[in-house]
């Protein structure tokens, strides 16, 4: 087990990249709070206790300082200590540029980029003391590598991820902290699947891949594994692309 008694907090992760990531730190041996706005937490929670681990739910809105603070707080109350954040709540609500409104660019920023900058904030000044931690935000290759139309104010929030995370592992480095983020592809999660247009057309989809595959929770939650493990202790400010190729045509 890679991740033995370490403690790791996943955010959105009642469903889809969050869950199987959730799922996947607990199978290395790691605590996990699991947290999401939604009730499904729970289950969550009841899959990783029936794999042998602990696990604690804790209803949050990343967007809001008062719900992620409350994140950190009661995973030191609950575990002691804080080694691993994943930042991967994220929404991505499909709107023409020329409809877009400040309200929409709004909610998707404070979400998925200034939900990922108040999460780390909570964690931090515990990650200092333990002079260790390991932080994986999930960013997506739309914004970083290519655009996606209808999707302006997420790829503007995931590129300000990737920029946070360069920014981050340099100012982090002396804490012993590692800051990386994964830009995924095409990821068969229920919000995609429905942002797709259902099943079927995300499998027509799947044929622009090269590896002519979605990508599954599972591929990114492996990467997480490795990217919140020893093994990948020299790596820092990077933003891995896990993606079948789509962004190498
Ligand atoms: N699936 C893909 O193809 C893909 C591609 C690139 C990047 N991503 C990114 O991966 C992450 C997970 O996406 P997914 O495909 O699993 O989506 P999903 O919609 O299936 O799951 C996202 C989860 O985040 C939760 N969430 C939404 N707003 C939240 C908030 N304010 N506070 C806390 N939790 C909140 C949702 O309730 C949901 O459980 C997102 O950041 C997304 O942008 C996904």
């Amino acid at each position: 087990m890679k991740l033995k008694n370490k403690v790791a907090i996943v955010t959105g992760s009642g469903q889809g990249i969050g869950k199987e990531t959730a799922l996947a730190l607990a199978r290395e041996g790691a605590k996990v709070v699991v947290s999401d706005v939604t009730d499904k937490i729970h289950e969550v929670v009841k899959e990783i206790e029936a794999l042998g681990s602990e696990a604690l739910a804790v209803k949050a809105n990343v967007s809001s300082s008062k719900d992620t603070e409350e994140i950190a707080k009661k995973t030191l109350k609950k575990f002691k200590r804080i080694d691993i954040l994943v930042n991967n709540a994220g929404i991505f609500p499909f709107k023409p540029f020329v409809e877009m409104k400040e309200e929409d660019w709004d909610n998707v920023l404070s979400i998925n980029l200034k939900g990922t900058f108040l999460c780390t904030k909570a964690v931090l000044p515990t990650m200092i003391k333990q002079k260790y931690g390991k932080i994986i935000n999930i960013s997506s290759i739309a914004g970083t590598v290519v655009g996606f139309p209808k999707l302006v104010h997420y790829c503007a929030s995931k590129a300000g991820i990737a920029g946070f995370t360069r920014g981050a592992a340099l100012d982090l480095a002396e804490y012993g902290i590692n800051v990386n983020a994964i830009a995924p592809g095409a990821i068969e999660t229920p919000g995609a699947v429905a942002a797709m247009g259902g099943k079927k057309a995300f499998q027509q989809f799947a044929q622009t891949i090269p590896l002519k595959r979605l990508g599954q929770p599972i591929d990114i939650a492996n990467l997480v594994v490795f990217l919140a493990s020893d093994d990948s202790s020299n790596i820092t400010g990077q933003c891995i692309v896990s993606d079948g190729g789509l962004t190498d045509q």
